[in-house]
C-alpha cells in the first residue's frame, strides 16, 4: 500500500495553491443526476479517490459517467431506468452513496428502493435516522431487511413538513433531492446550511426546482414534474483551503490560496487571525502569511458557519507546536481525535477527555512512522511531519487520496520534501 514520506523540518514555505473543486459537493451532486432525465455536466471537477466511487455507484445503478479528468468535467446521462439496489460493497467504502437514497426515491417515487446501509466509520456511528424521518415526512416508509433498507411511497411523494432533530449535512441534501419532484409543496426546518448543500440548492434551482429559503435554516420546496437539462461548476473545497493554509502556518511561510470563497472559512479565519496570522482576503482567494510567534487559541466545531469539524484535526496539529495551553471542544463526532496517537508519537502533548482535547504546544515535533486512519487525520499527520526533524514515513496514504486532490504534488510544489513509496 502506497506511503509518504516526508523529510522535514520544512521552513517558511512560500508559494500558492489552486484549491480543487469541493468533494463534499460534488458527491450529492453526482447524486442527484439521477433526478434528471437530460444530461448533466458538471465542471471543476475533483477526481478524488471518492468521486470515482461515487461514479462506479452510478455506473452499476445504470447512468452512463464520461470524465475529462484535464478538463475537470464529468458528463452523466441518466437515460435509461435506474437498478434500485445500492450495494453494500460500494457504500461500506463511501458513506456518501448514502445520497443515492434520496434522488433513487425522488425520481422512482412508487418502486421499492433498496440501499444498503453503511456501517460504522473511524469518526463513529454514522446513523441516518434523521434522513429516514425525513422520507417518511413526505409519505415513504422504510423498513430494514438483511442490512438494506428497503424505501417506497405506494401513492408517491406528498409535500409536508418536516424539522430536523438535529443538523445534518446529508440529511439535508437527501431530504432536498426527495423532495423537488414531489406532490405539493415540502417545509423542512432546522436544516444544514454548508457551502456545499446550498451549491446543491443552486444547482437544483438552476435546472428547474423551486427551492426558497424562509428562515435561516427552513426551506419550502415546491414540487416539479421535470427538470431541464444541469449545468453547474462546483465551488472549490474550504477543507482543503484551510489545510494548505495550515501548511504556511506550521512551516512560519506565507502563502496564496486560490479559487476559494473567504467566506466559507469565515469561523477558521477568526481563527488563524487570532492565532496570530496576517491574512488578506479577495473575492476568490486567501493569503496568510505567519508572523513569528505565535499564541494559544481555544476552538469548538459547530456546524457552518461554525467551525468545520473536518477543520479539526488540521488545526490540532498546528497548535501542538504553538508554545502555550489550547483547547478543542470537538461537537459533532464521538471519535474525531483519531490524529492524536499519530501526533503523541511526534512528541506532541496532548490530553483527551471525552469530546475536549488539551494541547501543550512544544517547540517542534519528531518524525516518527505513522499510520493514517481517515481522510483528514492524514493531513494532520502531514502538517506533524513537516514540523519535525528528520524523515517521518505515512502509512495507509489512500484515506487522504480519497478527498485531496493531487495531494503529493501540491505539496511538492510548496517546497515539501515528500516522495511516495509503496
Ligand atoms: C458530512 O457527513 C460530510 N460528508 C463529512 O465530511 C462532515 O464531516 C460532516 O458532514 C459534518 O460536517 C459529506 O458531505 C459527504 P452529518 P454527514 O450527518 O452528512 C449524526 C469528510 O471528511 N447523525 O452532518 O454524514 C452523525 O452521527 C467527511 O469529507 C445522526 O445521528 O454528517 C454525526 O454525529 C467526513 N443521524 C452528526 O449527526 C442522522 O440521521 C453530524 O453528521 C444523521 C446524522
Amino acid at each position: 500500500m502506497q506511503k509518504f514520506l516526508i523529510r522535514g523540518p520544512t521552513k517558511g514555505v512560500k508559494g500558492f495553491i489552486n484549491v480543487s473543486g469541493a468533494k463534499n459537493s460534488c458527491l450529492p451532486l453526482m447524486a442527484a443526476s439521477i433526478l434528471f432525465k437530460k444530461n448533466v455536466i458538471l465542471k471543476n471537477v475533483p477526481f478524488v479517490k471518492d468521486v470515482f466511487t461515487m461514479k462506479n455507484l452510478l455506473v452499476s445503478l445504470g447512468s452512463k459517467v464520461k470524465i475529462d479528468e484535464k478538463r475537470k468535467m464529468m458528463e452523466i446521462k441518466n437515460t435509461k431506468q435506474h437498478k434500485l439496489v445500492v450495494p453494500y460493497k460500494l457504500v461500506s467504502t463511501m458513506r456518501a452513496g448514502v445520497l443515492t437514497m434520496g434522488s433513487l426515491l425522488g425520481r422512482y417515487q412508487r418502486k421499492s428502493i433498496f440501499v444498503a446501509k453503511g456501517g460504522g466509520c473511524s469518526l463513529g456511528i454514522r446513523d441516518i435516522n434523521y434522513h429516514l424521518a425525513g422520507f417518511e415526512s413526505l409519505n415513504a416508509f422504510n423498513s430494514l431487511s438483511n442490512g438494506y433498507v428497503k424505501i417506497s411511497s405506494k401513492s408517491g411523494l406528498i409535500g409536508n413538513i418536516y424539522k430536523f432533530p438535529k443538523v445534518t449535512v446529508t440529511g439535508t441534501e437527501n431530504i432536498i433531492m426527495a423532495s423537488v419532484l414531489a406532490r405539493g409543496i415540502h417545509v423542512v426546518k432546522n436544516i444544514s446550511i454548508e457551502p456545499e448543500v446550498i451549491d446543491l440548492i443552486n444547482f437544483l434551482n438552476n435546472s428547474g426546482a423551486k427551492i426558497k429559503f424562509i428562515g435561516k435554516r427552513s426551506l419550502k420546496i415546491i414540487g416539479i414534474r421535470e427538470f431541464t437539462n444541469g449545468t453547474h461548476k462546483i465551488i472549490g473545497d474550504r477543507i482543503e483551503a484551510f489545510s494548505y493554509l495550515c501548511v504556511a502556518v506550521i512551516t512560519k511561510g506565507e502563502i496564496l490560496v486560490k479559487n476559494i470563497n473567504p467566506k466559507f472559512l469565515d469561523s477558521e479565519i477568526k481563527a488563524l487571525k487570532k492565532l496570530g496570522c496576517l491574512i488578506k482576503l479577495n473575492k476568490n482567494s486567501i493569503y496568510l502569511k505567519t508572523k513569528k510567534k505565535l499564541r494559544p487559541i481555544n476552538i469548538k466545531t459547530s456546524p457552518f458557519p461554525g467551525f468545520a469539524t473536518d477543520n479539526m484535526p488540521i488545526i490540532l496539529a498546528v497548535l501542538s507546536i504553538v508554545i502555550g495551553k489550547s483547547q478543542i471542544e470537538e461537537n459533532i463526532f464521538s471519535n474525531r481525535f483519531m490524529a492524536v496517537p499519530e501526533l503523541l508519537r511526534m512528541g506532541a502533548n496532548i490530553k483527551v477527555k471525552k469530546n475536549k482535547a488539551t494541547i501543550i504546544g512544544q517547540k517542534s515535533l519528531k518524525s516518527a512512522d505513522c499510520i493514517s486512519s481517515d481522510l483528514r487525520t492524514t493531513f494532520s499527520i502531514i502538517l506533524g511531519a513537516l514540523s519535525a526533524n528528520g524523515e517521518t514515513e505515512i502509512s495507509r496514504i489512500y484515506h487522504g487520496l480519497r478527498g485531496y486532490y493531487n495531494l503529493k504534488n501540491k505539496l511538492k510544489k510548496l517546497g515539501v520534501r515528500i516522495k511516495s513509496t509503496v
